[in-house]
């Protein structure tokens, strides 16, 4: 398979790694090109390991156009690629209306849908591509898929407030059909994951019945005492750009 082992190569005959890299590369540059336009003044720089490459080319469009605007992260890691790319920051509460949210995702599926917070920022992420006129989903071709959880298989990640986190997993397990979910540790068991809002993350798998259908279960999720955002976001993205192994971009809207 594609995570299989280092030496693999991609059709194009490049190892693996770089190619899922040159992937992601190809998605972030073309959603700029087509998105992040002169007129667009306030934008939203989302999470993980795609991003950076957004940045790269919005930096890319030149000093003139980008101190003319500012830039609202969704954690600490895309408010240092902001700091070191030279660009101004902002925050969304002075600026509740975004231009364009670009971000990366942990699966789309057909509807546009997708699961976030692999990375743990998912309730910042989510306000942003709120906040935004147009939010754009970038990613390589690992994360498009028909159904939610088909490759992404370690679940919908949510954010609990710390006292809540054994009655939410409870809730999880015996009433809302995730048997497996299970707090996120970090590193070598060193503890729960904390996100930026110093909450837990629980990772919580479930079946084709319920990502068939992910509004509804986001929705269950959501009313549990103690949860503070779900990593499932129904219909908030006008496109996904999806880099491929032969070079090329699939754009979904
Ligand atoms: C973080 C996220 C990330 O956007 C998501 O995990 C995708 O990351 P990557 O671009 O590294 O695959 O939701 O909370």
């Amino acid at each position: 398979t594609e995570h299989s082992s280092e030496s693999a190569k991609s059709s194009m005959g490049i190892p693996l790694a770089d190619a899922i890299e040159q992937s992601k590369r190809l998605a972030a540059y073309q959603a700029v090109d087509n998105h992040v336009l002169p007129e667009h003044k306030v934008i939203g720089i989302g999470s993980g390991s795609t991003v950076p490459y957004v940045v790269e080319r919005i930096i890319a469009q030149g000093k003139e156009v980008n101190k003319g605007r500012v830039f609202i992260p969704t954690g600490f890691q895309s408010k240092q690629l902001i700091v070191d790319g030279g660009l101004t920051l902002g925050d969304v509460d002075q600026y509740p209306t975004i231009d364009v949210t670009i971000d990366g995702a942990d699966e789309v599926d057909h509807a546009l849908n997708c699961v976030k917070g692999g990375g743990a920022c998912h309730l910042r992420e989510k306000v942003l591509a709120e906040a935004a006129i147009t939010f754009v989903l970038v990613a390589d071709h690992r994360k498009n898929v028909q159904y939610l959880g088909t490759n992404f298989a370690q679940g919908v990640p949510i954010e609990v407030v710390p006292f809540a986190y054994a009655k939410v997993l409870q809730n999880l397990h015996h009433a809302l059909g995730s048997p497996k979910a299970t707090l996120r540790m970090a590193v070598k068991k060193a503890g729960p994951v904390v996100s930026d809002n110093g909450n837990f993350i629980i990772d919580a798998p479930f079946g084709r019945e319920h990502m068939n259908d992910p509004y509804t279960i986001m929705a269950r999720i959501k009313m549990l005492t103690g949860v503070v955002e779900v990593g499932l976001f129904c219909k908030m993205a006008r496109a996904a750009y999806f880099g491929n192994a032969d070079g090329s971009v699939t754009i979904r809207w």
